[in-house]
């Protein structure tokens, strides 16, 4: 076991300033923010879910680490960012010395995290990485103003006004709570768009030995 913290990561100038790029490079395609926001709330809710279940702190930090490092692939391209940013993180980490079971736990999870490059949970930190990564859905993270070029994705990440991921450690339950604008879209939009992140999160949950549930203003969908 190493000592390197995710402070140690996130005080660095150098994964500083890739993920500043990445999300500008990302920002001239019009893809939503991908900042340090998105990051900072990633990792702080990867720790939180592995702690209130139980598991170790250092696996808790490893995990708020593989969440704060997760998009910055984005630098390389937006189309398999999860496994651009595990190489970049391998890189970031080996150099600083990190274990090399600990190094693979995170590079795991990385190259995981997308729907689109076939995710998985294939670990502890993987699962709680995309459970913490698809539940930070808001309006505030479109970067568009015109409504007329949104995409399919962007007037569904821009109805979101609310959403929160709530763990029930005793009844083992994890459940995503979103309120979202029905005048933007409707319920059974957002269910349809986000329905592979949506089972990619139940399959992580399951990972932690515990159900999923989603909850769409006050209507439990799954
Ligand atoms: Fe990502
Ligand atoms: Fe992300």
């Amino acid at each position: 076991m190493s000592n390197i913290t995710l402070d140690m990561i996130k005080n660095d100038p150098v994964v500083q300033q890739y993920m500043q790029i990445g999300n500008t490079f990302i920002g001239h395609i019009g893809a939503i923010e991908h900042s340090v926001h998105h990051a900072e709330l990633t990792a702080k809710l990867c720790a939180e879910i592995l702690e209130s279940l139980g598991y170790s702190a250092r696996e808790a930090e490893l995990s708020s680490i593989a969440g704060y490092l997760h998009d910055i692939g984005n630098l390389v391209n937006r189309y398999s960012h999860g496994l651009s940013g595990a190489i970049i993180a391998f890189q970031i980490l080996l150099g600083k010395g990190m274990d090399p079971e600990e190094i693979s736990t995170i590079m795991g999870a990385i190259g995981n995290h997308e729907e689109q490059a076939h995710g998985n949970a294939v670990n502890n930190v993987a699962a709680a990485l995309i459970l913490a990564d698809k539940s930070d859905v808001h309006r505030s993270r479109v970067r568009k103003h015109d409504l007329a070029t949104f995409t399919p994705r962007d007037r569904v990440n821009f109805a979101v006004t609310d959403s929160q991921l709530l763990v029930d450690a005793e009844k083992r339950i994890i459940t995503m709570q979103i309120q979202i604008d029905t005048e933007v879209c409707s319920v059974m939009e957002y269910f349809e768009i986000f329905l592979t992140k949506m089972l990619m999160s139940r399959r992580a949950a399951e990972f932690l030995g515990c159900e999923f549930a989603l909850i769409i203003n006050q209507n439990r969908l799954l």
